[in-house]
């Protein structure tokens, strides 16, 4: 627990659980890397959850507990990361307000994530003031831990890239860096906040076993990390191709191939670039043997987190949820609070710290 090591955040919305192969080749085998070189903290957005379920709070809750055990089976690791529940850290809430105020209100609702998320769950004119606000408070989410590199999928880049306007105006406003010092000397030139960077995933959109869409649950088309290796199977042998026999030449680009790239790519290339050469000159290479290489691969992959999870279902599973909870929310109120306490100072607000009861 290095406190040298440089900060990471990230986080996900328990709007639903299930995590898929898209989740992990966009971000969580990120995470999983950086979880050595880097102090992490993995926050649970939970009050973002009634951005769009506030009247589901029993599904809210459940999705919870299923996200750390979906982390925990992935092997996120409590004892070397922080695992944050967002509700159980006001110095967010309190952020929340005070960037408000740095932020034009028409620049959050141009926000191109909004506006698509607004789009795509078919949110209309009806969602609650909450909604826009959420992207806001992610800003907070990221600067309470004060994190240099925030490791997102693509689709996020709108919500980094905000969070690092509101930081760079904070240090200018407040800490009285100057208007032309760079985003990255920010911090040693007295501001309270480091600029963060996103970092991408490696594979920016995984596209669904529809071939079309990018791969997701609402959409039917995913491979749930926690499927049984023969529905894994089943699920590659559905994808077509419109490709007839193993000698006519291949499209390289086409699905199969997105996912020799992805997933057998990622430990051996070799293998990738032949079977790629071999597909697009149709040479001898049927649509069933890349299927069932590609089985193989992610079934190796999943195994051992199908494994982990195994062992955290039901009520003990619960317990080891809750108690991993306490502990990360014990740890990360220590970091968000100084963070708190450094923004109200330079904001002119520190009257002496809470006095509560
Ligand atoms: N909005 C993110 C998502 O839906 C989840 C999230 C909340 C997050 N706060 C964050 C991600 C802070 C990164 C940093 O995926």
């Amino acid at each position: 627990m290095s406190t040298s090591k440089p900060r990471i955040l990230t986080g996900d919305t328990p709007t639903s659980t299930g995590l898929h192969l898209g989740h992990f080749v966009g971000s969580l085998e990120n995470r999983l890397a950086l979880q050595d070189a880097y102090d992490c903290y993995f926050l649970i957005a939970n009050v973002h959850a009634f951005t769009t379920l506030a009247e589901k709070p029993a599904d809210i809750r459940a999705n919870t507990i299923g996200i750390v055990k979906d982390w925990l089976a992935v092997g996120l690791d409590p004892d070397r990361s922080t695992f944050v529940l967002q509700s159980e850290i006001p110095a967010i809430a309190e952020l929340t307000f005070l960037f408000a105020m740095l932020i034009p209100f028409n620049k959050v609702m141009r926000n191109p994530t909004l506006k698509t998320e607004i789009e795509t769950k078919g949110l209309g004119e009806t969602y609650p003031f909450g909604f826009p606000m959420y992207a806001v408070g992610q800003c907070a989410d990221i600067l309470a831990f004060r994190p240099e590199l925030v490791p997102v999928g693509e689709d996020q880049e709108a919500h980094i890239e905000m969070c690092r306007d509101v930081a760079l105006k904070f240090n200018q406003v407040y800490a009285g860096v100057g208007n032309r010092v760079l985003a990255d000397d920010h911090f040693k030139s007295g501001g309270v906040f480091p600029i963060p960077k996103a970092k991408i995933g490696r594979v920016a959109r995984l596209v669904g076993t529809d071939g079309t869409n990018k791969m997701s649950k609402s959409l039917g088309n995913a491979i749930f990390l926690y499927d049984d290796a023969k529905t894994v199977q089943k699920k590659l042998n559905k994808i077509t191709t419109g490709r007839q026999s193993p000698t006519e030449p291949g499209d390289p680009t086409n699905i199969l191939m997105q996912y020799v790239d992805a997933f057998i790519g990622a430990a051996n290339p070799a293998r990738a670039a032949e079977l790629k050469a071999k597909y697009a000159a149709g040479d001898n290479i049927g649509d069933g043997h890349v299927k069932a290489e590609l089985g193989e691969v992610i079934n190796a992959l999943l195994e051992p987190m199908r494994a982990r999870r195994a062992k955290l279902e039901g009520e003990q599973g619960d317990a080891i949820v809750l108690d991993v909870i306490r502990r990360g929310v014990k740890k990360a109120n220590v970091v968000a609070e100084e963070t708190l306490a450094a923004a109200k100072k330079a904001m002119k607000i520190d009257f002496g710290g809470r006095t509560v009861g």
